[in-house]
């Protein structure tokens, strides 16, 4: 039986990068090597290292004016770097429309005066609050933003228009287009569109690097980074090296604006069924559906965990919701392929058949 695994993340991948990964596996171009094995300071590994950052300048048009890192700790090392790095007045401003957009908020209050300006906690997260209308404070450093709430599936259509903005891309990072150059600093944990987990990509402008506070610790700070182009100690080769393959590969496929409208259709597959259902509900206001992340419930928590049951059996797996929001969720990032979301929509239709 084929098995779709709507996990969101470490989640699905190309078939294509893990062919080639496994056929480079024990021995990487006649080197006698494994990837895994090769020094992070030789010409094979340096080689890699070089296309990966020169694919995701090319794939997100990113400027000379910007640093791209390869680094490790998750996302979640970011919610204390961004600050640690980026106060220099002591101030930033969050947007909190998410739980992980909450841990953020929470870790970053550690370092300095800051505000969470708006929130969509009062409706469990089910819209994302107009920019326009944001109240910004005066003399901030940055405002942060969570570009696709992961959980509970929403996603920013349009951005806050500010000096230096700061977003947590985890998510939808190479799924949905943004402009780089409306953004200060975007980081992005690698296990859900850039490859397997273990690469954390942050995207830096370079006027923000080179002022961390004193205190940050040495492999938190951007600077010692950026000046060794990602090689300041040893980086996370393997995972790197599956990036690099995927970044390929989403390049092969027409880019990320491509690989966006694919992601268009594949979740329109399955609003139409939620919103022409009797038994499935999604809480999220349309406008701001996430093209990522498609949440929904049933009719109670003992129908979902039936639905998460039976679709298990049917090949369709890992569609639980986060423990936070409960439900049930599906993961279509760019390596779950169309065929996948509509074996899903399919699904979803007979089992409402069955269940009404
Ligand atoms: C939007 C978002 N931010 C942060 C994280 C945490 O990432 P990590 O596990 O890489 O620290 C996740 C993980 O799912 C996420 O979805």
């Amino acid at each position: 039986m084929k098995i779709y695994n709507f996990a969101a993340g470490p989640s699905t991948l190309f078939e294509e990068v893990k062919q080639e990964a496994q056929r480079d596996l024990l021995n990487y171009k006649g080197s006698g090597m494994s990837v895994m094995e090769m020094s992070h300071r030789g010409k094979w590994y340096e080689d890699i290292h070089n296309e990966a950052i020169a694919l995701l300048r090319e794939l997100m048009q990113i400027g000379d004016d910007y640093y791209v890192l390869l680094l490790q700790g998750g996302a979640s090392t970011q919610f204390d770097a961004v600050p640690l790095n980026l106060l220099k007045k002591g101030k930033a401003d969050y947007i909190v429309t998410g739980n992980f957009a909450n841990k953020a908020f929470k870790v970053a209050q550690k370092y300095g005066d800051i505000a969470c300006i708006a929130t969509s906690k009062e409706t469990n997260y089910s819209y994302i609050p107009d920019v326009e209308k944001v109240p910004y404070r005066d003399n901030i450093d940055y405002v942060h933003i969570t570009t696709n709430n992961t959980v509970f599936g929403s996603q920013y259509n349009k951005l806050p228009n500010v000096e230096t903005l700061v977003a947590d891309m985890s998510s939808n990072i190479l799924g949905k287009w943004y402009d780089i150059n409306k953004f200060g600093l975007v980081y992005a944990g690698a296990q859900k569109n850039i490859g397997p987990a273990g690469l954390t990509v942050v995207i830096v402008r370079k006027d923000l690097v080179g002022n961390a506070m004193p205190y940050c610790p040495v492999m938190l700070d951007y600077k010692s980074h950026a000046s060794s182009n990602s090689l300041f100690n040893t980086p996370p080769c393997f995972a790197i090296y599956m990036a690099m393959l995927n970044l390929r590969q989403v390049k092969k496929r027409g880019g990320i604006k491509a690989m966006e409208e694919t992601n268009i259709y594949k979740s329109n597959l399955l609003y139409d069924i939620i919103d022409n259902s009797e038994i499935y509900h999604n809480n999220i206001e349309k406008s701001c559906r996430s093209i990522m992340n498609v949440s929904f419930i049933t009719r109670s928590p003992e129908m979902d965990a039936k639905f998460v049951k039976v679709a298990q059996d049917a090949g369709l797996v890992t569609l639980k919701g986060h423990k936070s929001a409960g439900g049930i969720r599906a993961s279509i990032y760019n390596g779950m392929e169309i065929e996948g979301v509509k074996a899903l929509a399919e699904f979803m239709k007979k089992f409402e058949l069955e269940n009404k």
